[in-house]
């Protein structure tokens, strides 16, 4: 880590943060002097990666983010401990099996759809209320995903719901601008987390596999990676960026291989 500490003071609730990417932008955030507020449903994950990081940085608090009422507790909770809030790191996702249109489970969809951007909707909004109540001149980082900007790359129902994502940031810029708040999104490539594989073994072939699909050669993409744009993203590094969805792909999504 370089000497500089981009997120000094700043108070961070980060969903999702019990596991792959969250996990590790939690650990880098406070290295960068944030407290994080880490919400997810799994709870033992989450307590240990709180444990890991010190509870004097990080805590753990318990919420679906389907749940608008479970929401807004989670953002309740972190201003009366920590007396603001600065960052929402809304990073929380699912992500169905791939399957052709012709067998689409449409109820899954819907479960898919209400994680992925009813949750970050819930999250946005009260967050975004919680930073204009507090005169914050906030940062909101969604994780999206290169299938937000493409097609054919993911499951239909995890494609139609980072599209979605997109314009929920777009349409969050355009209106929470006015109080100074940013909205930006981070958009992976594929990474080896818990959501693509489930041990050692498989995670080296989800590496081998689109590291030989990718575009730029010779690097693995890592959660940290991912972590570091949503750093810059979420820090006043990135003080006049908003809008914006950051492609962190080895520039996968704009060459046609
Ligand atoms: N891994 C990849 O290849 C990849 C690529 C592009 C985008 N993403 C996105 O990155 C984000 C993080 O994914 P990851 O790869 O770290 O996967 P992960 O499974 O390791 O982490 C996702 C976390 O979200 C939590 N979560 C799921 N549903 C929830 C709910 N209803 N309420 C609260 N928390 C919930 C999970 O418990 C888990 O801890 C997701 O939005 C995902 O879509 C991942």
């Amino acid at each position: 880590m370089s000497g500089l500490r981009r997120l000094d003071g700043k108070i961070v609730i980060i969903t999702g943060g019990a596991s792959g990417i969250g996990a590790e932008a939690a650990r880098l955030f406070t290295d960068h002097g944030a407290k994080v507020v880490i919400v997810d449903v799994q709870e033992e994950l989450g307590q240990n990666v709180v444990v890991s990081i010190g509870k004097d940085k990080a805590t753990f608090y318990r919420c679906d983010v389907t749940n608008e009422a479970e929401v807004e507790n989670a953002v309740n909770f972190t201003v009366e401990k920590h007396g603001k809030l600065d960052v929402l790191f809304s990073n929380a996702g699912i992500l169905e099996p791939l399957e052709s249109f012709l067998d689409f489970d449409i109820e899954r969809f819907d479960l898919t759809m209400a994680v992925n951007v009813r949750g970050a909707a819930a999250f946005i909004k009260h967050a975004a209320r919680a930073m204009v109540d507090k005169g914050t001149r906030g940062s909101i980082v969604c994780t999206t995903s290169i299938t937000s900007e493409i097609g054919g790359l993911g499951p239909h129902g995890y494609t139609a719901s980072k599209h979605a994502l997109l314009g929920l940031i777009r349409s969050a810029c355009g209106d929470l601008g006015k109080y100074g708040i940013r909205v930006n999104g981070v958009a992976p490539y594929a990474v080896a987390t818990p959501m693509t594989s489930h041990d050692e073994e498989m995670a080296r072939q989800v590496e081998e596999y689109f590291e030989n699909k990718g575009i730029l050669k010779g690097v693995v993409l890592k959660a940290s990676h991912v972590a570091q744009v949503a750093l810059f993203l979420a820090s006043d590094d990135s003080a006049y960026v908003s809008g914006q969805n950051f492609a962190v792909d080895g520039g996968y999504s704009v060459v046609k291989p």
